[in-house]
């Protein structure tokens, strides 16, 4: 959601800048824009667009400047447009802004600076900060440039991570953030601000997250100075240092960045479980649950609260925690849960699911349970993210940094960590026999080997199958059991990033509805693995195929039944059931991927989307 870079150095800030909003560009990819420092001016290009429309404006930046900033957006307030792109001026031309967020007063405000004479060239919430910032100074003359953004700051109501420069002041970045993230990179004789570490990860590896409520005012002869937004207290930075490499972050020889994360699966799978899952040993090695096994199984209910992907990955959580573990588990849109009024004490447990961990309404959802007494358990992918510092325990999925708007090997991981909490639970509260936990455990340490596989197998067979669905205008996925939610989830693959309408049905739930849309033009992807209800499911594809329906289906190997009713056929690996969305998802992404490819569809940027939500 908006991606910010800042830099102040001995090296070209436009090049910083641009290489750095390239990679932030997953965050929102709608306009660009860039701002340099001059003497007594700013050099500022800005546009609707990619970040390459942007180079296009403005190539002659090259070389011009040490010290600048840049946006990615990712439209909340107005169009996308030129003139709402960022960074805004304020009146006078001498502050310039860049914003991830959203500022919830701009209306008032913007009233009262347009009763003082302000004028506004943008729809945006950002351009009332950057005059309210230039009225605290016009109306304070002692008042130095930190202390304006400060005042202004403790005006707004809102989420913000934003990036200030003034004319006046040459050399000095504010930064502040409130709900939406921002790091400090420490170079030698320069700094580097950005949304996430990734734009300067090749130039250093110590960092400063900038803590909820904390703005920090840089430069190079100053260094880092943080303070607290609403009180001024100074506060000592805490550098962490970066484990992010360059490789992590770049194509690897992939054409898009969804591949190659399609591809990570048996490496972020086996990341997840390294360390965790000891089967020699027969035990489930969880440092975050370790302390709070207890608390948990004594659990009234255990409600996952999430967003999106994250959403589907915490329906299986609670197939898989209430088989093994027997504890009743809810699962909630965390933006549904926050705006009622749901029955949560301090007897309950909330696990919280995010791939980024800054998901607005799944941190909103958290620090509400937390008022009411809940014990927040956290499955992050991002370290140190939002999520996974306000939550009192929790696991990282450790599925690397995952680029693509689509989440994949972030879904799998986090499949994998809900695995391992549920049999964890399983085995400590005895509801899970140490022979079913030792046969579990043995089959979950081959869950790898097993995407590996069906990467191999299903490759080439998924990317025909694509070809013919090319033109398609909706699609349904049917699955059962466990593999109800990653129907779900293949819907939401294929909607996201070809734009073709796609839902997702528990098989059995089809002739309550959807059966009415099934016809020659109709293509059914139904999950159909042997554990589970397979008997059931080869009724489903009968009906299907009694109204012409177009089935791919995506069965085990070998599977004769359904695969002979089926017009085309997905073969995955065998696995138990609670294990097989992981299995049976792989094939599912790779048949979005190649059908948005095949549509010419920007996959790894789809319109309208933003890998990272902090806005509501
Ligand atoms: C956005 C992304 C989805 C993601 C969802 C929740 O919509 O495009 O891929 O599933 O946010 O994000 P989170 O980071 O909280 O898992």
């Amino acid at each position: 959601m908006c991606g910010i870079v800042g830099y102040t150095g001995f090296q070209d800030a436009y090049q910083v800048v641009i290489n750095g909003l390239r990679r932030l560009e997953y965050r929102g990819y709608d306009s660009a824009g860039v701002v340099l420092e001059q003497p007594h001016h700013f050099d500022v290009a800005k546009t609707k667009g990619k970040v390459d429309d942007l180079v296009a404006i403005s190539k002659d930046f090259v070389g011009r400047a040490h010290v600048g900033m840049g946006h990615t957006r990712w439209a909340t307030h107005g169009v996308p447009s030129d003139n709402n792109s960022h960074p805004h001026l304020s009146n006078n031309g001498k502050i310039a802004l860049v914003h991830n967020g959203i500022i919830e007063n701009y209306d008032v405000l913007k009233i009262m600076l347009t009763e003082k004479g302000f004028t506004f060239k943008s729809e945006t919430d950002t351009e009332v900060l950057v005059n309210l910032i230039q009225y605290f100074m016009d109306t304070h003359p002692e008042m130095d440039f930190p202390t304006a953004v400060r005042s202004a700051l403790n005006e707004v109501y809102g989420a913000y991570a934003i990036t200030v420069l003034h004319d006046d002041f040459p050399g000095v970045l504010v930064v502040a953030r409130l709900g939406s993230p921002l790091a400090i990179g420490l170079g030698n004789n320069e700094y580097f601000i950005a949304s996430d570490a990734s734009p300067f990860v090749e130039f250093t590896k110590e960092a400063v997250y900038l803590e909820e409520g904390h703005m920090a005012t840089i430069s190079l002869e100053k260094g880092v100075d943080i303070r607290n937004i609403k009180d001024n207290v100074k506060i000592t930075p805490q550098i962490q240092e970066l484990k992010l490499s360059l490789e992590q972050i770049e194509k690897g020889g992939y054409e898009h960045f969804m591949l190659k994360e399609i591809f990570e699966q048996p490496k972020s799978i086996l990341d997840t479980l390294r360390g965790r899952l000891l089967v020699d040993e027969g035990i489930i090695k969880m440092a975050g649950i370790w302390d709070h096994l207890e608390r948990i199984n004594q659990a009234q209910k255990i409600t996952i609260i999430a967003c999106g992907t994250s959403w589907h990955a915490g329906l299986i959580g609670e197939y898989l925690i209430e088989e093994f573990a027997r504890i009743p588990v809810e699962v909630e849109y965390a933006s549904e849960f926050r705006y009622r009024n749901p029955i949560i004490t301090e007897k309950d447990i909330v696990i919280a699911i995010s791939q980024s961990g800054e998901t607005a309404d799944t941190m909103a959802a958290i620090k509400m349970a937390k008022e009411k007494g809940a014990f927040i358990y956290g499955i992050c992918n991002v370290v140190d993210s939002s999520i996974a510092r306000i939550t009192d325990a929790g696991s990282y999925t450790h599925a690397g940094p995952e680029i693509g708007v689509a989440s994949t090997k972030a879904f799998t991981a986090q499949l994998t960590i809900l695995a391992l909490i549920a049999l964890k639970l399983g085995k400590h509260n005895g509801h899970l026999s140490n022979q079913e936990f030792m046969r579990l455990i043995t089959e979950l340490d081959t869950i790898p080997q097993k995407v590996e596989e069906v990467l191999e197998g299903t490759h080439q067979i998924t990317k025909e199958i694509a070809r013919k669905f090319v033109d398609a205008q909706n699609f349904l996925y049917l699955g059962r059991g466990y593999n109800f939610p990653a129907a779900l989830e293949g819907a939401l693959k294929l909607k996201e990033i070809s734009y073709i309408h796609a839902e997702g049905y528990p098989a059995a739930e089809m002739k309550h509805g959807p059966i009415a849309l099934i016809d020659e033009n109709m293509p059914i992807v139904i999950i159909a693995p042997k554990q589970g209800h397979y008997d059931k499911i080869v009724s489903n594809v009968q009906e299907i195929k009694a109204r012409k329906g177009k089935v791919i289906a995506v069965v085990n190997r070998g599977d004769t039944q359904v695969a002979d009713m089926a017009d085309y056929v997905i073969e995955f690996p065998e696995t138990s059931e609670c294990f097989s969305p992981i299995v049976a998802s792989v094939p599912l992404q790779l048949l979005a991927y190649y059908i948005a490819v095949f549509r010419g569809a920007n996959v790894d940027q789809p319109r309208n989307l933003a890998k990272s939500v902090t806005v509501e």
